[in-house]
């Protein structure tokens, strides 16, 4: 058997734990080849790619990105190469040619639904989830997110000690794109005072009654708003637009925006950091290595047993798998009965 893996999308801590795990993993049980297809699925359309085995994953584990490259843009059926041409025969006939008898993608949704089109061109593939986000559908977890979390917790650390020396609003504001599952777990993980997300438009009203009462009292505001979150009635804060993106937007600048409104109303001074891509960088934390290895051992076990057109999942504590058609350019938001929205409003916590 001779499999091809590929990593899609934005990067994410856990992205090579992943690698590892699916080529130990097919090397091992049933010593099948492996070959990784470099920079997504742009390796399949520009023929670069690089045999893996135990030698080439040993020690990457623990690294952050990802060994074969990524990019956001490389969709076979939609090629920015090519003037938004369909080149998938090409990239399928790559593939034949390399001998591949199937293929395991790791990423987002963008990626799972170019995977699921590509299966039904006739190279079978088993989807793995990737995104700092935690936005896939059908998964609790996507591996990254855990790693995120933590940056964002650190950061808000941080910003606590600087904020209550100088008596001032800090403003974090978290990625996650339409999903505020960051922002969420983030800023109860830091203590946040203010956690806005895009599942909850935010009245600036209340903001600043919230922000008042905390200058009577503690003197500082620790505020985490997710680079979706937008006022009520107000539209998204939209820091890019990237053509030939299978998502164009690139949200971001939001925390900038409610520094300005919030400003003029308060005594206190208002600060605004940008947490950016810090939060996708770097090595991912245990969790997230051991979930990684986990989807990756996982991945292996369906294309062992062919079972394909699938990702794997994680569904409570167990690893499950759910059709690529039913998650292929979804979304997941945080649901509003999400317990940790009770839990925050209960700790005091103003949500918007
Ligand atoms: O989906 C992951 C993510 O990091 C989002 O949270 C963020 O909005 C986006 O990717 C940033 O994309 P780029 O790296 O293209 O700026």
């Amino acid at each position: 058997m001779h499999i091809g893996i590929l990593t899609g999308g934005g990067d994410c801590p856990g992205l090579n734990a992943v690698i590892r795990a699916v080529t130990l993993a097919l090397g091992n049980e049933c010593g099948a080849r492996v070959t990784g297809i470099r920079r997504g699925f742009l390796g399949l359309i520009t023929r670069d790619a690089v045999p893996l085995g135990a030698d080439t994953v040993a020690g990457i584990l623990a690294q952050g990105g990802t060994i074969l490259g990524t990019h956001n843009k490389a969709d076979p059926f939609h090629y920015f190469g090519a003037g938004g041409a369909d080149v998938s025969d090409q990239a399928l006939a790559y593939a034949r040619e390399l001998g591949l008898d199937g293929l395991v993608a790791i990423g987002g949704d963008g990626t799972m639904a170019i995977a699921h089109k590509i299966a039904a061109k006739g190279l079978p593939v088993v989807g793995v989830p990737k995104t700092i986000d935690n936005d896939l559908c059908h998964t609790d977890r996507s591996f990254g997110f855990d790693s995120a979390v933590a940056v964002v917790a650190e950061a808000l650390d941080r910003l606590e000690t600087t904020a209550r020396s100088h008596g001032r609003v800090m403003i974090a504001e978290t990625m996650g794109r339409y999903a505020g599952w960051i922002a969420l777990e983030g800023g109860m993980a830091g203590a946040a005072d203010v956690i806005l997300l895009p599942e909850r438009p935010y009245s600036l009203h209340a903001v600043v009654e919230h922000c008042r009462q905390r200058e009577a009292r503690e003197g500082y505001t620790l505020i985490c708003v997710a680079e979706g979150a937008r006022e009520i009635g107000g539209g998204l804060t939209v820091a890019r637009t990237i053509a030939d993106s299978p998502d164009p937007l690139r949200l971001g600048g939001v925390g900038a925006v409610l520094m300005q409104q919030l400003q003029p109303l308060l005594r206190s001074e208002v600060r605004a950091t940008l947490l950016g891509h810090v939060q996708r960088g770097g090595s991912p934390t245990a969790f997230d290595r051991v979930l990684a290895t986990r989807f990756g051992w996982h991945a292996a076990q369906l294309v062992r047993r062919g079972d394909w057109d699938r990702m794997v999942t994680l569904q409570g504590s167990d690893i499950a798998s759910v059709p690529l058609a039913e998650v292929a350019g979804r979304n997941r938001p945080v649901p509003g009965d999400h317990p940790l929205l009770a839990a925050a409003a209960g700790l005091g916590v103003l949500l918007g």
